[in-house]
């Protein structure tokens, strides 16, 4: 059980009805399960969109989207080791907030993850097809993308999503060892890349740094400027949110949560410069923009055919582990939705056979297969960030509620200067989410209308909260159930 990342779910008595998670994860396993959620096609691949819409000040673009990120960590931090049940930004709204703006959240995290795991796959199948390429190996073109593209179905993508699915449904055991051999090689990918790019950096490809301006705006048909590419690339940095929502399965909350987010977070920033940087100054943004595989792109330009194979081969092998944590952290969070009965309570049973919640990875393993068959990278990556901006919205706002609420509240990990770290996480949510094209914004208000009515219509009045008068997720909250008042 030691070497695992997630442990076994198992019912641990009648009394909870087989619908408690069992504490079984240290802080080392917090770490991969970050690093495995967080480094991605954010880096291997958005960092090309990126180029496209911000030029050489991707970079900038970066270190923008890093640094709202790492507000937002520092309030997840605090409310992970306050509130430590599996959901994250959905139960500490529920929890602080209320069940109806708890629900939104919930849905908007649905976005989150599920479209994360699509855009990964897509992702994963762009390295696929130009790795296969360069072997000499040629299927079937309509089959390697969707409608968007002239294809008819991006058969890759979808296999990888149903695999994923299919492992984690049959029980985690194995594939946590994997996951942590497979941080490794992506992390050791991303050092040779830096190694063999850097030093082919040349300051005439920095120049203009940023020929569409600051402000995300509309130029010739696209959605561009540093802010519309920090809006796409802050795809990157999510996934400690992923460590937040194992939070009920953490052996020691206050030190495991703690070291594993903020450390998780760190790390892949300073890389994320390093790669960003060793990118755009190596070839021109130009080459970058619209490359399904830039980092390979980048090493071919640079006449490193086998590195190129290889980053590729690292791809293949190790985006698989980020689909794997956040369909992961799906699963959960439709298991406290369920629990708490805003979604059909069946679906929260977990197996006693795989100790895994069966029926919700399955249905979020056919959604996420579905998207990634037919959708375009960037639509689908902006709309999941678009999720994950309201989230991170939620959970600063929450953190500094529950500091005017609750000022003596013993906390285990204190947010430094929480008002201003907390506003900072906002402001910057908020001007990343109106960053993003206009179409993706009407499709993500779409998106919550077709979550209120179903809130409306179905879940307000089975929901544990109406039936009992109280939360069914405080069976976990330590110390402060009558300091974590609902609505
Ligand atoms: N941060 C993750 C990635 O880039 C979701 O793939």
């Amino acid at each position: 059980m030691s070497s695992m990342i997630w442990g076994p779910i198992k019912p641990i008595g009648a009394g909870e009805h087989g619908r408690r998670l069992r504490p079984t994860l240290s802080w080392p396993h917090l770490i991969a399960l970050g690093v495995g959620a967080i480094v991605g096609t954010g880096i291997y691949t958005l960092t090309g969109v990126g180029a496209d819409r911000a030029g050489p000040a991707v970079i900038l673009a970066f270190a923008i989207a890093g640094a709202v990120c790492a507000c937002a960590a520092l309030a997840y931090a605090e409310l992970a080791t306050l509130i430590p049940t599996a959901g994250s930004a959905y139960t500490y709204t529920y929890s602080v907030l209320g069940e109806t703006l708890g629900w939104i959240v919930g849905w908007s995290l649905i976005l989150e993850y599920s479209l994360a795991c699509s855009t990964v796959a897509v992702g994963w199948s762009g390295y696929l097809v130009g790795w296969m390429q360069s072997a000499g190996i040629v299927l079937p073109e309509i089959l390697l993308s969707g409608p968007h593209d002239g294809g008819i179905v991006n058969l890759p993508a979808v296999m990888v999503a149903l695999a994923i699915a299919g492992l984690l449904i049959a029980g985690t055991r194995e594939s946590a060892t994997f996951n942590i051999i497979l941080v490794i090689i992506k992390l050791m990918a991303l050092t040779a890349f830096v190694l063999i790019a850097l030093p082919a950096f040349q300051p005439e490809n920095m120049t203009p740094f940023m020929p569409y301006g600051f402000a995300s705006h509309v130029e010739g048909g696209s959605t561009r400027g540093v802010m519309a590419a920090a809006a796409i690339v802050f795809f990157a940095f999510y996934g400690f949110d992923a460590v937040a929502t194992s939070a009920e399965e953490a052996r020691n909350p206050g030190r495991d949560l703690t070291i594993g987010i903020v450390g998780s977070m760190a790390a892949c920033t300073l890389i994320y410069i390093a790669v960003a940087v060793s990118a755009v100054g190596a070839v021109d943004f130009r080459a970058l923009a619209g490359s399904s595989e830039p980092l390979a792109l980048v090493l071919r330009t640079l006449d490193h055919p086998l590195a190129a194979w290889a980053i590729a081969m690292a791809a293949l092998v190790a985006l698989p582990s980020v689909i794997l944590v956040m369909m992961y952290g799906q699963s959960r969070i439709f298991f406290v939705m369920a629990r708490d009965g805003l979604l059909p309570r069946a679906l929260s049973e977990v197996s006693p056979r795989t100790g895994s919640p069966v029926k919700i990875t399955a249905i979020t393993g056919v959604f996420v297969a579905l998207v990634a068959g037919f959708f375009r990278l960037d639509e689908i990556a902006e709309l999941a960030n678009a999720g994950t901006l309201i989230a991170f919205i939620s959970v600063a706002v929450c953190m500094m509620v529950l500091r005017k609420r609750a000022p003596d509240l013993k906390r285990v990990f204190s947010c430094p200067k929480p008002y201003f770290v907390g506003s900072l996480a906002v402001l910057g949510c908020l001007y990343l989410l109106f960053s993003l094209p206009s179409a993706t914004l009407e499709r993500f208000a779409l998106w919550n209308v077709a979550g209120l009515a179903f809130y409306f219509l179905y879940g307000r009045s089975r929901s544990q909260l109406s039936v009992t008068g109280q939360a069914a997720s405080e069976e976990g909250v330590p110390d402060d159930e009558e300091v974590l008042p609902h609505q």
